[in-house]
């Protein structure tokens, strides 16, 4: 008997199969999830998500071209996996979900945590003093953390020389960190766009019902 047809109809279920199970069933689950009317933590009723704007949106831009992916993911992972590991070391208060990104794209999800998990870093380092320690940390990572792993983003902050008085958003940097005598370290636009974008990065801002099972 030819089992040529039998073969090819075999290759074709396989094929079919799997981008039905992967693919388009997904697709359908998740095509269709809106935003939803939530409450804060502080009792501020908004719509969540919401797309990201202005300088946060552009900073976003800044987090993809400087490869922050390739070490902090942007996931946090359910309760009932690793004995919820993740919320144990306080990355996040729930399990992030596909609607926590539905005006994402592309998706940060990350697969590799050198790094801890950035998801919610707008909470851990919240306010002005965040933003603070944000550049300090992104311009010199040993001089906050001794011993971090992560890369100088140095090439983000610009040295000028000192005329007059010294600029509001200069780097207090110390130590070997901290530049010759009469110059000063700001941050480029870039530096500051980064910045605003990790400061409001925060996916678990509203408990979603379906984050919670
Ligand atoms: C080579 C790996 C690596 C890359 C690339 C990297 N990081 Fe990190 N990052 C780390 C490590 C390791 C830590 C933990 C030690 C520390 O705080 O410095 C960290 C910590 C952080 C923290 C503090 C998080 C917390 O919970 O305290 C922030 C914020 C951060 N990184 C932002 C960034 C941004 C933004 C970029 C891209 C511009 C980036 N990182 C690129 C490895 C990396």
């Amino acid at each position: 008997m030819d089992r040529t047809v039998t073969l090819l109809l075999g290759i074709t279920l396989t094929f079919a199969s799997s981008w039905l199970g992967l693919v388009f069933a997904p697709y359908v689950q998740m095509n269709n999830v809106q935003p939803i009317k939530g409450t804060t933590d502080d009792g501020v009723e908004e719509m969540y998500p919401r797309p990201l704007e202005g300088e946060a949106a552009y900073g976003r831009e800044v987090y993809i071209a400087n490869g922050c992916m390739y070490c902090h993911s942007q996931q946090i992972r359910s309760e009932h996996f690793g004995n919820g590991a993740d919320i144990k070391r306080n990355w996040g208060v729930r399990r992030t979900v596909q609607r926590d990104y539905i005006y994402e794209k592309p998706i940060l999800l990350g697969t590799m945590r050198t790094g801890p998990d950035l998801a919610n870093v707008a909470r851990r380092w919240s306010g002005q003093g965040g933003k603070d320690w944000n550049h300090l940390h992104l311009y010199a990572p040993r001089m906050m953390m001794p011993g971090s792993l992560m890369p100088s983003f140095a090439f983000l902050y610009e040295k000028r020389r000192i005329t007059g008085e010294p600029s509001a958003d200069a780097l207090k940097l110390q130590g070997e960190w901290a530049p010759e005598p009469g110059y000063e370290i700001v941050p480029t636009p870039q530096a500051k766009a980064l910045v605003e974008y990790l400061s409001v990065l925060d996916h678990n801002r509203i408990m979603l019902p379906e984050a919670q099972e």
